[in-house]
């Protein structure tokens, strides 16, 4: 019955990970999979979550079905992250509480394909799975790059051509701030441009905003290209993660939202999403987003919450850093500033894939085969080791 089926290859990100967990190596260093930890290697309990956990102890809501389309708290506070607090109120939006931002994605590409839109472009190195997803619900995928390994920086020579080019109705998929896995974003005039090209062309534009407040430190500041889209009246998706800046990962927290600028189709947009919801999952998780809504509907867990992200950004900045001057300091052949300059977890380290194989073969370093490493899987404790490895590698 099931000869048709051929053996699948785990996605590059989890065969790592995999990898490293089996590594029995005292020295190893975890660098792969996108989760943020803090000095002490240790997977990391925001303050913010752990006071909505005793919250949330304190008033059981026991574990009955919520509503489908969403938790109301949480959509209402998901809402406010990602567009501020006035956006929300002029009724152009229409959410869905979504399994994290994979589950938002994957909603957006079901979505997309009832209102007519399967044609995508994806600007590469990218994440690993997106192509994966959307051939997965029928749609097809046009690569062109993203990144200038030359300049170490955005490639807009190669974005702008795309979006020039691209037939009427093609879908952008952006990253919204801290790029995976190049950490190299758009500057605010990148961004203005882009809009500029995008209304004229028809164009749409779907958000990935996995690290909102990891670039900047302030979520405020990490949502600007967001903001700056809905003002000009354009109509677009945005996916919502909370794995990363809430650290929610397991509890599948997230939101996906559109934008329908002209309010008669609202509703028409809501509906379908909640239906198409229905057909795929029925409900997601309570548990995280349950969370999520306590801080979000609290001035003052909110507040707290801003510190959290900000000193987790604060650290990644320090830990940037720390990584840039040892290599400095082994005068490691190469040029490393763009440690510093890239954006979020990842550091795309510009290593080619047989030093990325001998950094965990000879030295238990585990980043990703294109050389993506997570910033914070670094630490005081083997920040020395890590750029040792790196040094070796680049002279071997
Ligand atoms: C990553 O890229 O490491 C994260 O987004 C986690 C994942 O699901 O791949």
């Amino acid at each position: 019955k099931f000869s048709k089926l051929e053996r699948e290859e785990p996605d590059a990100i989890v065969q790592i990970m995999n990898k490293y967990s089996e590594d029995t190596d005292d020295r190893k260093v975890d660098v792969t999979i996108g989760v943020y930890k803090s000095e002490s290697g240790e997977s990391y309990l925001f303050p913010s979550v752990a006071k909505a956990k005793e919250i949330l102890r304190a008033n059981d809501p026991g574990h009955s079905y919520t509503v489908m389309s969403g938790i109301p708290e949480f959509i209402e506070g998901a809402r406010r992250v990602v567009f501020g607090n006035d956006i929300p109120q002029e009724g152009k939006l229409a959410s869905l509480q979504t399994i994290s931002g994979t589950g938002a994605l994957h909603m957006a590409f079901v979505f997309l394909k009832e209102a007519g839109y399967t044609n995508y472009y994806l600007g590469i190195p990218s994440w690993s799975n997106y192509i994966g997803m959307i051939e997965h619900i029928g749609g097809t995928v046009t690569t062109y790059n993203h990144y200038d390994e030359t300049t170490r920086a955005v490639d807009f020579d190669s974005v702008t051509e795309n979006l020039e080019s691209a037939p009427s109705n093609s879908v952008f998929l952006f990253q919204a701030c801290c790029h995976n896995p190049t950490g190299a974003d758009f500057t605010k005039d990148q961004w203005i441009k882009i809009a500029e090209i995008v209304k004229t062309r028809g164009l749409f534009i779907l958000f990935d905003n996995a690290y909102q407040g990891f670039s900047s430190g302030n979520t405020e500041d990490d949502a600007w290209a967001i903001r700056y889209f809905y003002r000009q009246h354009l109509e677009f998706i945005v996916c919502e993660s909370f794995a990363k800046n809430l650290g929610l990962y397991g509890e599948r927290v997230g939101a996906l939202h559109v934008v329908v600028q002209d309010k008669d189709y609202v509703d028409n947009a809501q509906s379908t999403l909640t239906a198409l919801f229905r057909h795929e999952c029925s409900f997601a998780p309570a548990f995280g987003a349950r969370l999520g809504s306590i801080i979000f509907q609290s001035p003052e867990l909110w507040k707290v919450w801003e510190n959290d992200v900000a000193e987790i950004t604060e650290r990644l900045h320090h830990t940037r850093k720390q990584i840039y001057d040892r290599l400095v300091q082994l005068n490691t052949p190469g040029k490393w500033d763009h440690v510093i300059h890239q954006n979020g977890l990842f550091w795309f380290s510009g290593l080619t894939p047989a030093q990325n194989e001998r950094l965990i073969t000879k030295h238990h370093v585990y980043s990703t085969n294109i050389g993506r490493v997570n910033v914070a899987g670094i630490n005081k404790s083997n920040v020395d080791y890590f750029c040792q490895a790196i040094d070796e590698v680049v002279r071997n």
